[in-house]
C-alpha cells in the first residue's frame, strides 16, 4: 500500500465569526498561545509523515502565503519552547518549503469546491484533508491516530468527536455501527442537522483521509447547504460504493473559528506550556476567585 504523503489544507475561509480580528489578518495566523494557528496543523501533518501540503487559499491571504513561503526557513529555527533560536537544518521529517503549494480558490463555493481545486495535484492518490481552524490537541496527533486505522481498514477514514447534542447544527454528524474501542463503521452522514434529526452526537471534527474517487464525485455534486458545494454531500454519495471508517479522536478539538473555542484553545495551550505553566495557572485561579467573590 502506497504511503499517504499529501495533505490538503483549505485556508480560503473569510473568518467572519472572528471579525474584526480577521478583517486584515488571515484567521490561520491568529495566535494560539504563542504561535499562529496554522503551525499546529503543520506540526500534526509533519508528525504523521505528510511531505506535501496543498494550501487552498482565497482573497486577502497574502500574509499567510508570505508567512508560509519566504519565512518558512526561519520558522524551522525556533526551538519547541520558542525561547531561543537554533540555527539548525530542518530534519528529514519536517516539511520542505518546496513541498508547499498554493492554489487560489477563485470564488468561495464551499469546502467541497476547495478540495476539488487540488484534483490535478493529488492525481490518483489517497490523501489527507486538514481543516486548520479545528485545532486537534492530542498525543499522538489526530492524523497519526487516523493513519493507524487506515493501515488496517484502508478506504476512507473520518475523524470523529463526541459533542453535546445541542451543538449538532454546527457540524457534520455521522451514523455509525460496529464500534470497537475508538474505531467504527460509518453508515451515513448528515450536514449540520438539528439535534432531533441527528443520528448521533459524533461530529466530523475536521480530519479526513480520502480516496481520489472523491474528485469525480465532487465534480458532479450539486450545490447544497448555503448554495455551496458541500464535501459532506459528496461523501454521502461515495459511501454507497466505498468503505468509510470513523476514528473517535483520543484528544480534544477546539473550534477556533468560534470565539469561545478560540479562547479555550488559548487557555489550554497556555496551561500546558511548561515554561509559563505555574504563573498562568496562579493568575487564572486568582481571576476565577475574583469572578466568584
Ligand atoms: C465543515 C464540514 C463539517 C465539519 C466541519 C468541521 O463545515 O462540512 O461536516 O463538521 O467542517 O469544522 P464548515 O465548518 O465548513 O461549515
Amino acid at each position: 500500500m502506497k504511503k499517504i504523503s499529501k495533505a490538503i489544507i483549505p485556508v480560503a475561509g473569510l473568518g467572519t465569526r472572528m471579525l474584526p480580528a480577521t478583517k486584515n489578518l488571515p484567521k490561520e495566523l491568529l495566535p494560539i498561545f504563542d504561535r499562529p494557528m496554522i503551525e499546529y496543523a503543520l506540526k500534526e501533518a509533519s508528525e504523521a509523515g505528510i511531505e506535501d501540503i496543498i494550501f487552498i487559499t482565497g482573497k486577502n491571504k497574502e500574509m499567510l502565503q508570505y508567512y508560509l513561503g519566504k519565512n518558512y526557513q526561519a520558522r524551522h529555527t525556533f526551538t519547541e519552547d520558542n525561547r531561543s533560536i537554533k540555527p539548525e537544518r530542518p530534519t528529514k521529517s519536517e516539511l520542505n518549503p518546496n513541498n508547499i503549494v498554493f492554489i487560489e480558490q477563485k470564488e468561495p463555493l464551499g469546502l467541497g469546491h476547495a478540495v476539488l481545486c487540488a484534483k490535478n495535484i493529488i492525481g490518483n492518490e489517497s490523501f489527507c484533508l486538514i481543516l486548520p481552524d479545528m485545532l486537534a490537541k492530542g498525543k499522538p496527533g489526530c492524523l497519526s491516530q487516523m493513519l493507524q486505522a487506515y493501515n488496517i481498514n484502508k478506504g476512507n477514514i473520518i475523524g470523529l468527536e463526541k459533542i453535546p447534542i445541542e451543538d449538532t447544527y454546527k457540524y457534520g454528524i455521522v451514523k455509525i455501527s460496529d464500534k470497537k474501542n475508538n474505531v467504527c463503521k460509518i453508515d451515513g452522514m448528515i450536514e449540520k442537522p438539528r439535534p432531533e434529526k441527528a443520528p448521533s452526537n459524533l461530529m466530523i471534527m475536521g480530519r479526513y483521509i480520502l480516496q481520489p474517487e472523491i474528485f469525480d464525485t465532487l465534480e458532479h455534486q450539486n450545490p447544497g447547504h448555503n448554495n455551496e458545494i458541500q464535501l459532506t454531500d459528496a461523501l454521502i454519495t461515495l459511501i454507497e460504493t466505498q468503505k468509510f471508517t470513523g476514528v473517535v479522536f483520543d484528544g480534544k478539538t477546539y473550534d477556533c473559528g468560534d470565539k469561545l473555542g478560540y479562547l479555550m484553545a488559548n487557555l489550554q495551550y497556555a496551561l500546558d506550556s511548561e515554561a509559563n505553566n505555574s504563573d498562568i495557572r496562579k493568575t487564572l485561579v486568582k481571576l476565577i476567585q475574583t469572578l466568584e467573590s
